[in-house]
């Protein structure tokens, strides 16, 4: 039984390991993949539902962000969660938005944070109250928000709360579309226009220089039609300066039509 939760003072500790799975909502396949690894990994599962406003600027998609709450717990329950914790704003944020938040430092101001300045103090603010009011000892968060998971693991070290931070690798559409709840705002030739950013991707992993990588995926986008690209590039796996050998990370944002895309692919790095 999956028993909804929305208010704070409902979520009781109780014995055992608790596993948290944290979304906006409008689930789909790469929220069940996150479910799944999380339920194989302790005694309960907790998923959150929250459409948090602190992460959203002023020009971007929170009212019209999908909400399809009884979707999402049809969803969870297949996916046998215990709980799911889905607060209204004025539970999370009583009296307004929080005065005290986590400052994402430089890493949030690069990549996705040069464009939308403050996002990740919205989301490591939510993201540290959710890991309170859950109590949870594991959490799982998706590799497609790559920037994400890296303040994640960073916040979890640097004000040493005691959770265990997991990633889960991507999930795609058979054509390699990575799942986002963004996608159903895609026409069928925004679609179309779209996979440009996984071929990309795809191509640039094909190769073994850094110099390679970005040129073959640069190839692939400037040939690409109805994609705005907003940056592509290669960094160490903790977002830091690309290594000539090694593991690396090729990450890439474009806007198609009034969409906004991320992506990102791992790299194995063979040298010049
Ligand atoms: O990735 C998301 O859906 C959100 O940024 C998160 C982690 C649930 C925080 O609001």
């Amino acid at each position: 039984m999956t028993e909804l939760v929305t208010e704070k003072a409902a979520l009781k500790a109780l014995p055992g390991t608790t596993a948290v799975v944290m979304t906006m909502g409008a689930l789909h396949d790469g929220h069940r993949e996150l479910m799944r690894a999380a339920r194989a990994h302790a005694d309960r599962l907790i998923v959150t539902i929250f459409v948090n406003p602190l992460q959203f600027g002023p020009d971007e998609d929170f009212d019209r962000y999908p909400r399809t709450l009884d979707k999402d717990l049809e969803l969870c329950a297949a996916e046998r969660a215990d709980v799911v914790f889905a607060p209204s704003v004025d539970e999370m944020y009583p009296g307004g938005l929080p005065a005290v938040r986590v400052e994402a430092g430089a890493l949030g101001e690069v990549f996705e944070g040069a464009s939308r300045p403050g996002h990740f103090t919205g989301v490591l603010t939510v993201v540290c109250k959710l890991l309170q009011l859950t109590r949870a000892d594991v959490t799982f968060f998706g590799e497609k928000d790559f920037q994400q998971l890296a303040l994640v693991r960073r916040m979890v070290r640097d004000l040493d709360l005691p959770v265990d931070v997991r990633g889960v690798p991507t999930v795609r559409e058979p054509d390699g579309l990575a799942r986002s709840s963004r996608n159903r705002y895609l026409s069928v030739a925004e679609r179309e226009a779209a996979l440009t950013l996984s071929r990309a991707l795809h191509a640039g992993a094909a190769q073994v220089t850094a110099e390679g990588a970005l040129s073959a995926a640069h190839k692939i986008l400037d040939e690409g039609t109805g994609v705005r690209l907003d940056y592509l590039a290669l960094t160490d796996p903790l977002l830091g300066p690309a290594p000539a050998t090694g593991p690396a990370r090729l990450l890439v944002a474009a806007r198609v039509g009034a969409t906004r895309l991320i992506d990102n692919v791992p790299l194995d790095l063979k040298g010049p």
